[in-house]
């Protein structure tokens, strides 16, 4: 369901049942821009019919916040330009060369290449994965950059992060609201941890026990505490979380 934040603000929110995060959508007077191209086809096919049912215009611009299938494999799907950093256009530059037969993905898998988490989320998304098609982004950014969408803009940071070093975030000034995607997470491919596919709602809890990268997490934060939000959307979490909620939790994992 598409859910609207303030005047130019509004997601479509997350699904933990194959991973599908909540994708973002900034509306300014001259052109629309989304957050985040998600995971598959009908992924996108589902955010564009909530927005042509309340009479909102295609995005002409996608920011795709990390390298992560569930954030990048809709980007073959979406309308207008897509965008990403340079890191996260040379991950999918090499994941559009993968072949997705039941052998391949195992290989993956036991190559560290895929984690258990994703291997089964896919599974959830593509009951056919051969029709998995990545491509990389249409733009690749070197640091950060802002759009102008009249009216109101969206600051693109390139920012790194506990979750993964090729992360984008999506400031919006006016609104001052923050589209984090997955950078305030853990760093899910080098931990060592398990969970039982058949229940991707006990997920977010196991997340939860997990540590940080602490050399990533204190920068992050550093950062975070310099941009002028009051608000902001984690890309799997179910609910606006507000400035101090967020820091508050975050700081709460920084050893000193
Ligand atoms: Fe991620
Ligand atoms: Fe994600």
């Amino acid at each position: 369901m598409l859910h609207q934040i303030n005047e130019h603000i509004w997601f479509l929110e997350a699904d933990y049942r194959s991973d599908r995060p909540a994708l973002g959508y900034i509306r300014g007077e001259r052109m629309a821009f989304a957050v985040d191209a998600g995971a598959s086809r009908a992924h996108v096919e589902l955010f564009y019919k909530e927005l042509q049912m309340r009479g909102l215009p295609l995005p002409a611009f996608t920011g795709i916040s990390h390298y992560h299938w569930d954030h990048s494999y809709g980007a073959a799907f979406v309308h207008g330009v897509t965008l990403a950093s340079d890191r996260c256009a040379d991950q999918l530059r090499r994941e559009a060369e993968w072949h997705w037969t039941p052998e391949e993905m195992a290989n993956r898998l036991k190559a560290g290449q895929d984690i258990l988490f994703g291997y089964h989320s896919k599974l959830a998304e593509y009951p056919d994965p051969s029709v998995i098609r990545v491509t990389a982004p249409d733009i690749a950014l070197e640091g950060s950059a802002e759009f102008d969408l009249g009216g109101v803009s969206v600051q693109v940071i390139d920012c790194g992060g506990p979750h993964s070093d090729d992360h984008l975030i999506f400031f919006i000034p006016e609104e001052r609201f923050l589209f984090l995607g997955d950078a305030s997470g853990k760093e899910l491919f080098t931990l060592k941890w398990d969970y039982d596919p058949r229940h991707p709602e006990q997920l977010q809890d196991i997340l939860a026990g997990l540590p940080f990268n602490q050399a990533k997490l204190r920068p992050f934060v550093d950062r975070l505490e310099k941009l002028d939000f009051d608000h902001c959307l984690f890309a799997h979490a179910d609910r606006i979380w507000s400035r101090e909620e967020l820091l508050g939790d975050l700081r709460s994992h920084l050893i000193s």
